[in-house]
């Protein structure tokens, strides 16, 4: 596969040996000392060797820094804040999931801006007080999901609050987002089905985000269809590259999209997550089909689209849209991934505080059908 590169708004590198580039565009970037931010799963599957070896091809030094947890926290961002300085590191690259990725987005945070970190918090409107003038980025996904080497914002979970947390800023942007697919070779079929179906929640709710935004939603449509078309394939033959290489665009191109903005899956799943350690996309995944079904009212010609997109056949539009969450259910089915939220161990008892922190999450403000805390208390039950 060749390289190709694309600046769309990212410069963003995508072949079978990207990963070999990085000290290229790190040298460009004016980088002499890189944190490389990972975790441990990643350092484990042998995923950082390439990338050092990159950046010392270019004379440019590495540390490492993997202390990271799925749903990470502050703790560990502040702790790879002081990895970045006690290395007297000037960029760093990210190698990982959304998880390594978001925290080194907080490291530059931390890292070049002089409040306490609650103060960036975008839902008090954390952006205005960033004069972010962040350190270079390099951002190897080797998940296909959460497509935050092309996004915006990171999130961890707070030290005060106990919530997931948005940073955002448009700067965060990593400078240059490499896209190796044999980078996601080594994911477990369980973890590609959940990250996969995170791919696929950000186009679907972009598409169906409230706003005027062709191009994003077109985006999503092209999304939507390569997941349709890909993410069995990366489930079932991991070595499938056509196939892995199609799910890392179809997460690119999804957060590309959601910069329309996202809507109540995520608000429902961020709680799961924070509260349960509910893998991210699996959260999301368990409450999608509710969701479709939910907004079906607001927006059905929209969900007939996307019923179409995801290979349902017919002309009649209310059919399509009715059949639209039942084809969601079918994929999730087809990847292997559990049908309910009571597989997590979410009950009835959990579903009041669940709804309420839901329903303070910002995500849902851009869904298409305004939805209360007894909505969202509904979504949960009926994802049960
Ligand atoms: N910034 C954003 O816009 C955005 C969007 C969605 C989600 N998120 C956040 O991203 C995080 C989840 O990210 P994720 O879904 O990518 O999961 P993750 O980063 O937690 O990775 C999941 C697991 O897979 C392992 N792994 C990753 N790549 C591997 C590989 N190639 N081979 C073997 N193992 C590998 C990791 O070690 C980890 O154990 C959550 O914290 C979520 O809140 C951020
Ligand atoms: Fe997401």
């Amino acid at each position: 596969m060749a390289e190709v590169v694309w600046n769309y708004p990212t410069r963003i590198l995508f072949g079978d040996d990207a990963a070999s580039a990085v000290g290229r565009e790190a040298k460009r970037l004016g980088i002499v000392r890189a944190l490389i931010v990972s975790d441990p799963g990643v350092t484990r599957a042998g995923l950082l060797g390439p990338l050092e070896r990159s950046l010392a091809g270019q004379g440019i030094e590495s540390v490492r820094f993997d202390a990271i947890s799925t749903n990470p926290s502050e703790a560990e961002a502040k702790a790879a804040a002081e990895a970045y300085r006690r290395a007297g590191a000037n960029g760093v690259v990210a190698i990982g999931g959304g998880a390594p990725l978001d925290v080194a987005k907080v490291v530059r945070i931390l890292t070049t801006e002089p409040l306490p970190l609650e103060e960036y918090d975008d839902a008090k409107g954390g952006d205005a007080k960033m004069k972010a003038e962040f350190p270079p980025m390099i951002a190897v996904p080797t998940t296909a999901g959460t497509g935050s080497e092309v996004g915006r914002s990171a999130v961890v979970t707070s030290a005060t609050t106990g919530k997931k947390t948005i940073f955002f800023h448009p700067k965060l942007i990593p400078d240059v987002a490499v896209l190796d697919p044999r980078l996601t070779e080594s994911l477990p079929a369980k973890v590609t089905a959940a990250t996969g179906f995170d791919a696929l929640t950000h186009s679907i709710e972009a598409f169906l985000a409230k706003g005027d935004h062709p191009m994003a939603d077109a985006i999503a449509l092209k999304s939507i269809e390569l997941c349709a078309r890909y993410l069995e394939r990366a489930v079932k033959q991991p070595a499938d590259m056509e196939a892995r290489g199609g799910m890392l665009k179809a997460a690119m191109m999804g957060a590309v999209a959601f910069q329309k903005g996202l809507g109540v899956c995520h608000s429902l799943a961020h709680p799961l997550g924070a509260e349960h350690d509910v893998h991210h996309g699996l959260a999301n995944a368990l409450c999608l089909p509710a969701v479709l079904d939910f907004n079906r009212s607001a927006v059905p010609a929209r969900i007939a689209t996307l019923a179409r997109t995801l290979g349902v056949r017919g002309d009649d539009e209310d059919t399509l849209a009715f059949e639209c969450a039942g084809a969601v259910r079918a994929l999730r089915h087809k990847v292997d991934l559990p049908d309910g939220l009571h597989t997590v161990g979410i009950t009835e008892a959990h579903i009041a505080k669940l709804a309420k922190l839901a329903f303070e999450d910002v995500c849902h403000s851009m869904n298409p059908r305004p939805c209360t805390e007894h909505d969202m208390a509904q979504l949960y039950r009926v994802s049960l």
